[in-house]
């Protein structure tokens, strides 16, 4: 593939309406509601890195979207994951984060426990229930898979496997083999902003020249960069100063630009070839979001030393903290009113300007939040 997309191969890749939004859109409390059992409890989304799990009964408990999930290393080198709620009274059953030494979860509440693949396996004073209560008892399983360093959680049956929900970002994304990254960075942060803000902001480049002048306005030719929709996901290439014209034409799109890639609903990697940034925004209301951002390191690039490709790397993460910080402040500012957006030609004549918010105002509609879907999370 070229090192900048060309049209006409682009084809119809702007969708045109709408022109405006409205306030409603991020600001009132049902839309919200539809939208975290519609869209959120419907996705998948990359929860945790594979290597925060390395051995056989180590865990993760994730708490997002008012939900709270356990992802195990089973025995076998597998990972399960289930609801972090006991099927007795519903306790919470696992507090935080760590390794099961003896692969037993036992409930803080009355005692009963699980093993890592969250079957209940014990139960106190058994005899005062009635026993066929007993029969299969385990915690609600979740959907997961481990593709590409990252494990993925999906909260609802009805969506397709990972690969083809993901579509033309499985081999996007596959490209850069993050299995062989390490997450080294995290950082997050309360945003009092709608999470689709948060989302759009990410993904349209007008900002660029007056929020972020002293840190990506020289660095990236943000006039020129090219989307793409393939939805429900969406990315762009963003040509670098001075290195994409070198790599030249021919280049691979990978090699030659920083690739921004949003899987719906809420994750953005932000990719160069030898590293990445990824982050996601989780609604915690209709005006605050959490947004959690990695800085994920690949192997250290031919020809330096370990020692240089960290002093590099913990730079390269400095910069990205001052951009989001200069993003956060913008996005901590915003009222909500009804306001025009930029128009743009389904040609790609606009230079890949702002194409992406009205493509993801699109998108979230598309995933149809009237109240025909079935609502069973
Ligand atoms: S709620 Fe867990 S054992 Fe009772
Ligand atoms: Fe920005």
């Amino acid at each position: 593939m070229s090192g900048q997309f060309k049209d006409p191969s682009l084809g119809p890749q702007y969708p045109l309406p709408p022109r405006a939004v409205d306030a409603a859109y991020y600001l009132d409390p049902a839309q919200y509601e539809r939208e975290i059992e519609r869209i959120f409890l419907r996705s998948w989304m990359p929860a945790c890195s594979s290597k925060e799990l390395p051995n056989p009964r180590d865990y993760v408990v994730w708490d997002r979207l008012r939900q709270s999930v356990v992802i195990a290393r089973q025995q076998d080198g597998s990972v399960a994951a289930w609801h972090n709620v006991c099927r007795h009274r519903g306790a919470r059953l696992v507090e935080k984060s760590g390794h099961c030494k003896f692969g037993k979860f036992k409930c803080p509440w009355h005692g009963f426990s699980y093993d890592l693949t969250g079957k209940c396996t014990g139960v106190p004073l058994r005899e005062s229930f009635d026993q066929r209560d007993l029969v299969d008892l385990r915690t609600v399983p979740v959907r997961v898979a481990e593709w590409n360093g990252l494990v993925w959680l999906a909260l609802h049956d009805d969506i397709p496997e990972l690969r083809e929900y993901l579509g033309d970002l499985w081999d996007e994304l596959g490209y850069y083999h993050m299995e062989n990254f390490e997450i080294r960075y995290r950082q997050s942060a309360e945003l009092n902003a709608n999470w689709k803000v948060v989302i759009d902001a990410f993904n349209e480049t007008w900002h660029v020249p007056s929020t972020h002048q002293e840190t990506l306005s020289g660095l990236m030719l943000w006039r020129d960069a090219r989307l793409k929709i393939c939805s429900p996901h969406s990315w762009m290439t963003l040509p670098i100063a001075g290195y994409t014209e070198k790599a030249g034409p021919n280049a691979d799109h990978h090699e030659a630009n920083v690739c921004h890639y949003t899987a719906f609903p809420n994750t953005i990697f932000s990719c160069f070839p030898t590293h990445l940034q990824m982050w996601s925004a989780w609604p915690m209301s209709p005006t605050k979001t959490l947004l959690t951002a990695w800085g994920v390191v690949g192997p250290a690039p031919a020809g330096l030393t370990e020692e240089k490709w960290a002093e590099i790397s913990d730079r390269n993460w400095a910069h990205f903290l001052s951009v989001l910080a200069e993003d956060s402040r913008g996005l901590n500012d915003l009222q909500y009113r009804r306001g025009p957006l930029e128009r743009i030609s389904r040609r790609g004549d606009a230079k890949g300007r702002p194409a992406l918010i009205q493509t993801f105002v699109s998108l979230v509609n598309d995933a149809k939040l009237d109240a025909s879907r079935a609502t069973a999370c």
